[in-house]
């Protein structure tokens, strides 16, 4: 019944915004950051990604991150990132906008996004900041370094970090404009991400949310959905 009313609201739009989470890979097999699964010789996330973490031992760091690039690479994108990469076809105005650094989106042939957190196959120079995609796994180097001899960052935002300005205004100004707002497989506690949704409601948006469990923004959305993204997204659209 949700899921129609959904349907039909999509349906009928010109502009839709959607925001990703962790939970859309899940299905793709993307360990989680968090509990026994994201630890990695004991160390937490919390601990190895950070600028303080990178400043005292780069190569420890980027070890880790090479841990993480070897384990995704043969991983593939599931429906959910599939039925995501077909949205941008059919609306005018569509815009992704993900917090997972994974590349799942992109493999499924999504274009029309912006990365909030960076993405694992990117590389940073120390030196310039230029960007640039490297997809070696396993590294050859550790810390790898850029051609003007200066040492490479992953391209993430780590914690105690800002967001790209840029990125944030597209974010932001998306879910203001945008008439269908879908937030799916993220628990909506990390900002700012967590705070777009309420935007999109507060500026008139049809919001549609897709997680199996409850979140902090359940209460507020228009269709809360229940499910996995895997099986929702391809059903919606
Ligand atoms: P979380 O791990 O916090 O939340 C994942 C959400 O996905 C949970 O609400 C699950 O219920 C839901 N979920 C699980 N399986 C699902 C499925 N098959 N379909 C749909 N939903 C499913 O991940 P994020 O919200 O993405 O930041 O976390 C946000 C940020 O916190 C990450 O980008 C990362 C982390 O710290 C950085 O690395 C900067």
């Amino acid at each position: 019944m949700e899921l129609e009313k959904a349907r039909k609201k999509l349906a009928e739009a010109g502009s839709v915004a959607i925001l990703t989470g962790a939970g859309v890979s899940a299905e793709s097999g993307v360990p989680t950051f968090r509990g026994e699964g994201g630890l990695w010789r004991n160390y937490r996330a919390e601990e190895l990604a950070t600028p303080d973490a990178f400043e005292r031992n780069p190569s420890l760091v980027w070890e880790w991150y090479d841990w993480r690039r070897g384990i995704l690479a043969p991983l593939k994108p599931n429906p959910g990132h599939f039925a995501i990469a077909g949205m941008e076809k059919k609306f005018d105005n569509f815009l992704l906008i993900t917090q997972n650094v994974d590349g799942l989106h992109a493999k499924a042939g999504s274009r029309k996004m912006v990365e909030l957190h960076g993405n694992i196959w990117k590389v940073r120079c120390l030196a310039d900041g230029k960007v640039s995609d490297n997809h070696e796994t396993p590294l050859k180097t550790l810390p790898p370094r850029c051609e003007c001899g200066s040492m490479l960052r992953p391209h993430i935002v780590w914690f105690g970090e800002s967001l790209d300005a840029g990125v944030i205004e597209a974010a932001f100004s998306a879910a203001r404009d945008c008439e269908v707002f879908i937030v799916a497989g993220t628990s909506s506690l990390v900002q700012p991400a967590a705070s777009l949704a309420g935007i999109a409601k507060e500026s008139g948006a049809y919001v549609i949310e897709i997680n199996p469990e409850a979140t902090p923004v359940s209460g507020m959305v228009d269709a809360s959905i229940r499910g996995k993204s895997g099986e929702v997204l391809p059903l919606l659209v």
